[in-house]
């Protein structure tokens, strides 16, 4: 992987100040999480947020919710009624997702992971209130490195194979062109191939060009490339062509979930405009 590439996806790791303080707003993490980068940058974008909300029904903290939520409700499911146990939280930022799973469930195996620095400050944030040790912990990856210690083969080195696994990554992809997300997904798919069973979910944002707000859509994508100084590109037009995309990096089995058409099940109020995320759970 070039070192170009790995540079700018250091980037992305503001804007996990960001969904932390969000999460923190709606009752989803203890104010631990919460930095005084991810309050300014939320006083800051109000006026914008606000705007999209009011002007074109556009609800950006909907619509982290839904994701938030239905990745919950699938993994709640996973656990319960599938036998995981062992998590991976690949990009894992601020989120307490790590912390309240353990909590419910004290026996899970759950690994959060993330760039090294925001490993470091995950791991000092979780050390910090005695929520870390045994069973959860915390590990530096980057899923651009094909190789070496922060790759995904170092990363699942640790867990038993023998037992199914579930991998999560919430707010990465679409930071990503493409090309370079399926390369990840493809050693993904390579290295769940090793487990008893393995599960993916993601949340992904499509294309989707017939959408009432698709033009809003795009000055809020060009609006987050440029927070984060890079792009934020929308993959796959609809369900077929996300689903033959996971194929094609090597998963059987797809089901695309959009969250904005079961909203009482996640404890949301009703969408107010067709749903822009969709989360993914794939198996290979
Ligand atoms: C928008 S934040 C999402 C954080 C968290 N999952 C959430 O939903 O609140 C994106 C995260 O991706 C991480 N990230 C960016 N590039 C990465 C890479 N190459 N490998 C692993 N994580 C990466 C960032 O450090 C950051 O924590």
């Amino acid at each position: 992987m070039p070192e170009r590439s790995r540079a700018s996806s250091a980037h992305i790791s503001p804007s996990a100040h960001y969904t932390g303080y969000v999460w923190y707003r709606h009752r989803l993490a203890e104010p631990a999480f919460v930095t005084a980068f991810g309050r300014f940058v939320h006083k800051l974008l109000w006026p914008v947020t606000w705007g999209a909300r009011v002007g074109f029904g556009l609800d950006i903290e909907a619509f982290l919710l839904q994701r938030h939520l239905q990745i919950d409700a699938q993994l709640t499911a996973a656990i319960e009624q599938g036998g995981v146990r062992q998590v991976v939280e690949i990009a894992c930022g601020l989120s307490p997702r790590g912390r309240r799973f353990c909590a419910r469930y004290p026996q899970l195996r759950y690994v959060e992971a993330d760039l090294p620095a925001m490993a470091a400050r995950k791991r000092l944030l979780l050390h910090g209130e005695g929520w870390l040790g045994g069973e959860h912990q915390v590990r530096a990856v980057d899923i651009l490195a094909e190789q070496g210690r922060h790759s995904l083969a170092a990363l699942f080195a640790e867990l038993d194979r023998r037992q199914p696994v579930l991998v999560i990554t919430e707010g990465l992809v679409n930071y990503f062109p493409l090309a370079l997300i399926e390369g990840f997904w493809s050693r993904l798919a390579t290295e769940l191939r090793g487990f008893a069973g393995a599960t993916y979910l993601t949340e992904l944002y499509p294309d989707l060009r017939e959408h009432p707000r698709y033009r809003q859509l795009r000055w809020g994508v060009e609006l987050i490339g440029r927070l984060t100084r890079g792009s934020y590109p929308l993959h796959y037009r609809d369900h077929g062509e996300i689903v033959a995309g996971f194929q094609r990096c090597g998963f059987a089995t797809v089901q695309v979930f959009d969250p904005s058409a079961d909203t009482l099940s996640l404890g949301l109020p009703p969408a107010r405009v067709p749903g822009l995320v969709r989360v993914i759970q794939a198996q290979v």
